[in-house]
């Protein structure tokens, strides 16, 4: 089966759309987050033009600088606009994101690089309130390699006067992907996808066209789809260097894995070995793909550990497998999985998006009936999943919710 764009690639090239220029963006996923940060970007004044995977943005004028509340409430990656918007427009008013299911998800990592970048920065009442004439190239240390923060910076320095470093980078693919899109359109980025990004200043950006990167995500969650049905699933237009950890991790527990340059297959050969997986930041197993691992564990052979190293509660799914009979024990960032044969069905809900695809990927190895509620944090990250399953075989069906 075909595998969507990533959408945490998209969502910070279609942000950095506010940069100037027209940008067509090609195999965007048609997930409901996208469609969020299209609908704040035309609030904006944004011109955004939507066919199927394919958007054209132009920002030449926009007229108003502000993300509100109600749009950022439901789309954290929101504060993406941040960054671009000062850069390009000198002032930005973000509602504070907030938590989620999974964490406080908190941005003071941004907002301390953007002030390093001479920006003046408050936060009143929930929001971000960030103005700069101009800002200027810093020396930048996160603490933590912050995904979306080393995003906001990258975009932010892009328009700084002078030379920005930003270390301990994130590395992930998505943050590559970014940058590959901004040096299309002049920016002068080195470095993207190690630890330490150089970028120097220029005085405007022109436009692109840019084709997002498949998800790396959607990828692994179909593969693990295979491996927990005792099934042969191929996933296509993916790019198996970025799902080596999770690749890697699923020979360990026993499945023949075969990769071709832009596919990977995946045989199951018996019942999967428990394992230990801890997440990390890329290269390492990615918390993205925790819940579904989980979801595997719980009917791998054996015992296994799995520790959540970047969120402090992204073990909202343990409950709900609880109820299909898994065996499970929560100790701090710990989850000890006892492995069993079977699991049943049962009615579950999902508390965030990654929590949604680890039930129903358990759904899809229990015995009966499994009914997956508050699936709505399912459609903000993957495009026509059931339609995708179905096709590989599964029995499954999106129902009215009563
Ligand atoms: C990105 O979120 C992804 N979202 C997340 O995917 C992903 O889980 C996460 O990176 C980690 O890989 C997008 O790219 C849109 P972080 P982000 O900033 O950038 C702490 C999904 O399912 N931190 O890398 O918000 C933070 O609390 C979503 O698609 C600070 O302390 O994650 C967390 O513990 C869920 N201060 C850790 O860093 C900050 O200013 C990693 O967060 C920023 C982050």
């Amino acid at each position: 089966m075909k595998i969507s764009g990533a959408k945490n690639a998209a969502l910070p090239i279609l942000a950095s759309s506010l940069l100037g220029g027209e940008c067509v963006i090609t195999n965007v996923p048609r997930v409901v987050d996208v469609t969020t940060m299209c609908k704040l970007l035309n609030m904006m004044g944004a011109w955004v033009s939507v066919e199927d995977s394919r958007v054209v943005i132009h920002a030449e004028h926009i007229h108003s600088t502000e993300a509100p509340y109600d749009l950022v409430r439901k789309m954290r990656a929101s504060v993406l606009v941040l960054g671009p918007l000062l850069a390009r427009w000198g002032e930005a008013t973000v509602s504070l994101p907030g938590g989620c299911a999974i964490g406080t998800r908190p941005v003071d990592l941004h907002l301390a690089g953007l002030t390093k970048l001479g920006a003046e920065v408050s936060v009143e009442h929930g929001y971000i309130r960030a103005k700069a004439a101009r800002l200027t190239g810093a020396r930048i240390y996160l603490d933590m390699p912050t995904v979306t923060g080393t995003e906001n910076l990258m975009m932010a320095a892009c328009l700084a006067e002078g030379t920005t470093l930003i270390e301990n980078a994130a590395k992930e693919p998505e943050v590559i992907d970014l940058a590959a899109s901004l040096i299309k359109r002049g920016a002068r980025i080195v470095g993207a996808g190690s630890d330490v990004i150089t970028i120097e200043g220029v005085h405007e950006l022109r436009g692109m066209d840019h084709e997002v990167i498949p998800d790396r995500i959607e990828a692994g969650t179909f593969l693990i789809a295979g491996s927990i049905t005792g099934g042969d699933v191929c996933v296509d237009r993916c790019l198996p260097r970025h799902l080596e950890a999770v690749t890697m991790k699923l020979r360990e527990m026993g499945s023949k894995v075969n990769e071709e340059k832009e596919s990977v297959r995946l045989k199951s050969v018996g019942r999967p070995n428990g394992l230990d997986v801890k997440t990390f930041t890329y290269p390492g197993f990615p918390t993205d793909m925790q819940a579904q691992m989980m979801a595997l564990m719980c009917v791998s052979d054996g015992t296994s550990v799995i520790s959540e190293t970047i969120f402090e509660s992204r073990f909202m799914h343990v409950p709900e497998l609880c109820r299909m009979g898994a065996d499970i024990k929560v100790d701090g960032h710990h989850a000890v999985v006892n492995g069993k044969a079977t699991l049943t069905g049962a009615p579950v809900m999902a508390s965030d998006l990654r929590a949604s695809a680890g039930l129903i990927l358990a759904g899809l190895a229990a015995e009966g009936e499994t009914e997956v509620s508050r699936v709505y944090h399912l459609d903000r990250g993957y495009e026509h999943i059931e339609d995708k399953l179905r096709d590989l075989g599964a029995t499954i069906r999106r129902v009215k919710a009563a």
